[in-house]
């Protein structure tokens, strides 16, 4: 295929958003055009991989491996997000509209697997996670399941919740040898008293991809919550939210989704929204029927009932095209080349003797790969990287793993990969 043929033959998205006025319109033009038949993408292709490349502003002076951290946005991204900012501005008005609403999130059901009318917008995952904890009619001494390698952001709403109600959080440690081996940790945590699960989708500190289908199984089967932190996953891996048999399920949109920053999705399936209750409610939650006089209210009957006050329109759109740049690449596409990279470079840490704490088998690792030096600490093994070798990546304190964390998104290379291990290679001799 003619590589600058791309965009005509790419997803309905890709074409629609490169008609946007441009960034500069010079610059949006002499983007190069992606496939509008995005079959099956060889991860290896590097030729169709670097193109995508081409989408990003992304400066070329360091390599950035911290999508973890923050995702990258590309410029139709950034374009409709500033475009939208423009428009507004110059009438003063908030752009809300509930087609514009709908059509987002549509993009979003795409994604996640779902209805658009399960999905809220949040400004990021621990909004999320906030929601769903404080929402959950849990009382004292109610149990919750969550493992020690969570983020910060899945662990703080849940204490601070423990310490105010009395509920109590139990934990295991990942075993990243075995998902069967995690699903009986979990098992084992499962008493009378315990009433929800609350787990990483892929984990903060090793990239780890948990077996979330047979979690779910588990949780139906004791009657359990089940609540799924996906920072980590959406936009990295496909998912299909329904087939996990999750109740709801939290990400961001600045992360893999590479949207515009403190954006973010939540997902309550349909049949939980009355259970989560909605804490924080406004006009957005609002059904329409409210009356002082007579106490009736009546919440939105979709998720957006989690939504409250005035929200930055712009940002939203911005989500929504990199949803559809997305989209348009495809997801399969994406997991399989970002996938390929983390194999590549856990492989090559393993063999310059790096202790590599992300799982090995296939169905468990992710395109994040955390290792360590036994001769080399954390901090100063991150330092060197970077100073010598221009590498963005991020220490990893969770769980005392005391590890370096490289993450590969669609605008990383194996040429990165190599990068990474010459600079790792390097520090041995620190
Ligand atoms: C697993 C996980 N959950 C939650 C968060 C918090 O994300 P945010 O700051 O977008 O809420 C992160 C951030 O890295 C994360 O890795």
């Amino acid at each position: 295929m003619k590589r600058r043929n791309f965009l005509r033959t790419a997803g309905p998205g890709l074409a629609g958003l490169m008609a946007l006025p441009a960034i500069s319109s010079s610059k949006m033009e002499s983007l190069p055009k992606l496939p509008t038949t995005v079959n099956a993408v060889d991860p290896h292709d590097e030729a169709f991989w670097a193109l995508v490349r081409e989408h990003f502003p992304l400066t070329k002076d360091r390599t950035y491996l911290n999508t973890a951290g923050l995702g990258a946005s590309p410029y139709v991204s950034i374009n409709a997000l500033k475009s939208k900012i423009d428009e507004l501005e110059e009438i003063s008005e908030p752009g809300h509209n509930q087609n514009l609403w709908h059509n987002i999130k549509t993009h979003a059901g795409h994604i996640m697997g779902c209805s658009p009318d399960e999905i809220a917008y949040t400004g990021n995952t621990t909004e999320g996670v906030s929601i769903v904890c404080n929402g959950l009619p849990l009382k004292r001494n109610d149990e919750i399941i969550t493992s020690t390698h969570e983020h910060v952001g899945n662990i703080i709403a849940w204490l601070v919740r423990q310490k105010r109600d009395g509920i109590r959080m139990k934990t295991f440690e990942p075993s990243t040898l075995s998902a069967q081996e995690n699903i009986d940790r979990i098992e084992k945590l499962i008493t009378k008293k315990t009433r929800a699960i609350s787990i990483s989708h892929i984990t903060t500190a090793t990239g780890q991809v948990m077996p979330l289908k047979e979690i779910g199984e588990l949780a139906k089967a004791n009657n359990l919550w089940y609540f799924v932190d996906g920072a980590q996953s959406v936009g990295m891996i496909p998912l299909n939210a329904h087939e996990i048999g999750c109740d709801a399920y939290a990400t961001s949109g600045h992360k893999w989704l590479v949207g515009p920053k403190g954006t973010g999705l939540l997902y309550v399936k349909k049949e939980m929204l009355d259970t989560i209750e909605a804490k924080w409610v406004g006009a957005y939650s609002n059904a329409g029927n409210l009356d002082l006089a007579t106490g009736e209210v009546h919440l939105n009957p979709t998720a957006q009932r989690y939504e409250y006050g005035t929200v930055s329109v712009p940002l939203f759109v911005g989500l929504g095209a990199s949803m559809e740049f997305l989209l348009g690449i495809g997801l399969t596409n994406i997991w399989r080349r970002v996938h390929a990279m983390g194999a590549a470079l856990s492989r090559g840490l393993s063999d310059l003797g790096a202790e590599v704490l992300s799982p090995e088998h296939p169905d468990e690792h992710s395109a994040m790969i955390t290792f360590r030096l036994k001769n080399v600490g954390k901090d100063k093994l991150q330092s060197f990287l970077s100073d010598n070798y221009n590498l963005r990546t991020r220490g990893i304190y969770e769980g005392g793993l005391n590890g370096i964390r490289v993450s590969l998104h669609i605008y990383n290379s194996f040429k990165d990969v190599e990068k990474v291990l010459e600079g790792v290679q390097a520090a041995k001799n620190l």
